[in-house]
């Protein structure tokens, strides 16, 4: 089971700092049961990584850019992200797309890069509500996941962007049939986003196909955070 924390634009470096010496004390004991690992905003990742460096939770990075470096204003290469002590990234998660124009095509361009230079990769893949309510949902899995190429360092994050921060989740058929499409089409590892709690953790990670969660607003609170990962840990 793999539990990773989206931060998304929350928690400066003081902040992380702090929130880092915690959640070691509350979850380090987990590991070998369950993989822990957070993804701050850029500038916070300097903070993580030296305040985790001692523990067996791991840092990524929430966006990766395809080029190793060049004129790209406000982007940042996978060997920046690697030189710091970034082992991962997630890539084209749904509010890239939506807001900043991330398609299936620069996720690609960003997933291979980062897989390339050495990075775990979390992909992101999902319907928007209407999307679902047309009954496309397995159209846009299909188109989201094609760009995509088995690796032992890929995982893709399915997360309905119904679900994303709306305190709707998927139900557990629906999370059931997206993971057995997305791994019949792609050998890797499959993780769950989208409202995730400590009260709806239990049932959606124990779903098949379900190797863990991509969890956002929880994974800000060390409370909440720390009890996903250990409702992980004893599903696992
Ligand atoms: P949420 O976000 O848990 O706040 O819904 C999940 C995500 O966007 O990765």
């Amino acid at each position: 089971m793999l539990i990773a924390g989206n931060w998304k634009m929350n928690k400066s470096g003081s902040e992380t700092a702090e929130f880092c010496s915690s959640l070691k004390r509350r979850v380090d004991a987990l590991a070998g049961r369950v993989d822990i690992s957070v993804f701050p905003p850029f500038t916070s990742l300097a903070a993580a990584v030296t305040g985790l460096a001692d523990s067996e939770i791991a840092v990524g990075a929430q966006n990766v850019h395809w080029e190793r470096e060049g004129a790209f204003t406000g982007e940042v290469s996978a060997p920046m992200l690697r030189e710091l002590g970034v082992y991962a990234a997630i890539v084209g998660h749904s509010e890239r797309r939506q807001y900043f124009g991330e398609t299936d095509e620069t996720t690609a361009r960003r997933v291979a890069a980062a897989l390339e230079a050495g990075l775990f990769v979390i992909a992101c893949v999902g319907e928007l509500e209407t999307e679902r309510d047309a009954e496309e949902t397995e159209d846009v899995l299909r188109r989201q996941v094609s760009v995509l190429s088995e690796d032992d360092r890929l995982v893709v994050a399915y997360e309905p962007c119904w679900a994303i921060g709306t305190g709707r989740t998927a139900t557990p058929d629906q999370a059931r049939e997206a993971h057995a499409l997305i791994k019949s089409l792609l050998d890797v590892p499959v993780l769950y986003g989208g409202s995730v709690t400590p009260g709806n953790a239990e049932e959606l990670l124990g779903q098949e196909g379900v190797d863990g969660a991509l969890v956002g607003g929880a994974s800000l609170d060390l409370d909440s955070f720390a009890a996903i990962c250990e409702l992980a840990a004893s599903s696992s």
